[in-house]
């Protein structure tokens, strides 16, 4: 997939980069990043945007992978930024991303990232609950300005990767219940505040989803809401933002639809559902995380140890694992893999590959079939550019990986490595605890 291809040296080359030279240069474990292909993805949504007419917004969410460069972007490929907390506003910021552009997710904004999102000036607070429309609304007040809102919905609409759920009630941490009436309240109560500006309606539906029946349902709920808002309180949403979710091919078997089809389905039924009802059409926005990265993202790693059960298990342990991807340890998610060293043997045996952490549960992935495998091999775990590198972690006292993006032959550092510093740095060793000098 991308410009991942196997090259006539039989090794795994992405970017028209071959991975034992990026080993090489920049160590293991590493994650690649395909350029061409977080573009590509990028392109996609703006092209089927614009093809469908309709005014629109798309928002990359930036929780999927927040660095400086992959900012740069999609910045340049002309998408908008969610952000959910100050750490990813202040990358976005750094990295000269417009503040215009950037949206402010999340169930419980400090006072402290309000006041760092009304200061730089950004686009919008997507609001979730009645705690944040008072304080937003006093913050923007003592800065003598008003603040543009989008209210977080919970539309009662569930999905998951094949079905979805309408559920009516939903019992979720986020944003205002339809059923109830707190989403109504929700419309008031911002309407009533002097200093904040009422965009319109945002809501998401889940993660990692192949159907589009729940964006068309929560779009059905969305007008419905709409109709209400206009016919009881005189007030219409200007915004109708659908967020993210788009579901994307980890393993054979996933079958995600072109991303042209989840855009086509959404406008579709903005459109209907508004116009049935007479409303004027809104702009519709979506926030694509893991499909603008996720299939982008190539993990290396160095095979080391290799434990044989006979008739049980062969167990091959890579030189990370959870600390770089807690995905399978949180979600049981699970990927396909192959030596990129050796790309075109065949398979010759079942492994099981283990990371390096002190836990059992420190799997990556289970029954993968690979050439006989050596220690100094080099591993390559497919789509890892969506919730890895961002939910990385520290344990065991792992320095986390370098990422490195790869395009046309070039292959550039966009985090460095961690070093041993970089992991005691922050440690502070009180006076009566320190060591004295021999
Ligand atoms: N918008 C909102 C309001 C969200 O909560 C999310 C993801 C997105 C957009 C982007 O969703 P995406 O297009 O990436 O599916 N750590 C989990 C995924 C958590 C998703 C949380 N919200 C994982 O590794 O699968």
């Amino acid at each position: 997939h991308g410009t991942t291809k196997i090259n006539r040296h039989g090794r795994l080359e992405i970017g028209g980069v071959d991975t034992a030279e990026l080993a090489e240069r920049f160590g293991t474990p590493l994650y690649v990043v395909d350029e061409a292909l977080v573009r590509e993805r990028c392109r996609q949504f703006m092209d089927a945007f614009r093809a469908s007419g309709v005014p629109f917004e798309v928002s990359y969410a930036s929780k999927a992978f927040c660095v400086k460069a992959i900012v740069r972007v999609v910045e340049e490929e002309g998408l908008s930024l969610d952000v959910v907390s100050d750490g990813e506003l202040y990358t976005a910021l750094e990295a000269g991303f417009p503040a215009k552009k950037i949206h402010f997710h999340g169930n419980n904004k400090t006072p402290e990232e309000i006041a760092m999102g009304l200061d730089a000036g950004i686009g919008c607070f997507v609001v979730d609950n009645f705690t944040e429309i008072a304080l937003l609304n006093a913050m923007a007040g003592e800065r003598g300005i008003r603040a543009k809102a989008l209210l977080r919905i919970t539309p009662g609409v569930e999905a998951h990767t094949h079905e979805f759920i309408s559920t009516g009630q939903e019992d979720s941490k986020f944003g205002f219940n339809l059923a109830g009436g707190a989403a109504f309240e929700a419309v008031k109560a911002t309407v009533a505040a002097p200093h904040l500006e009422l965009l319109g309606v945002h809501s998401h539906i889940g993660s990692q989803i192949f159907e589009v029946e729940g964006f068309r349902l929560a779009a059905e709920k969305m007008a419905d809401f709409a109709v209400e808002a206009k016919s009881k309180l005189g007030v219409s949403f200007p915004v109708v933002n659908l967020g993210g979710g788009f579901g994307i091919r980890y393993v054979e078997g996933d079958r995600p639809l072109p991303v042209a089809e989840y855009v086509k389905a959404i406008t579709d039924a903005v459109k209907e559902r508004f116009g049935a009802h007479g409303l004027p059409l809104p702009s519709i926005w979506v926030e694509p995380g893991r499909s603008i990265v996720g299939d982008a993202g190539t993990t290396l790693y160095t095979v080391g140890s290799v434990k044989d059960i006979p008739g049980v298990r062969k167990y091959v342990a890579v030189n990370g694992g959870m600390t770089d991807n807690p995905r399978p340890a949180l979600y049981d998610a699970v990927y396909e893999a192959v030596l990129a060293n050796r790309a075109n043997d065949a398979p010759e045996e079942t492994v099981s590959i283990a990371g390096k952490c002190c836990e059992s549960g420190d799997m990556l992935i289970w029954d993968l079939d690979l050439p006989k495998v050596n220690a100094g091999d080099t591993l390559a775990v497919f789509c890892t550019g969506a919730y890895n590198y961002s939910m990385a972690s520290n344990y065991n006292r792992l320095r986390r990986p370098a990422v490195a993006f790869v395009k046309d032959g070039v292959a550039e550092l966009v985090v460095r490595r961690e070093t041993y510093e970089d992991l005691v740095a922050n440690d502070v060793v009180p006076e009566r605890l320190r060591k004295l000098p021999a």
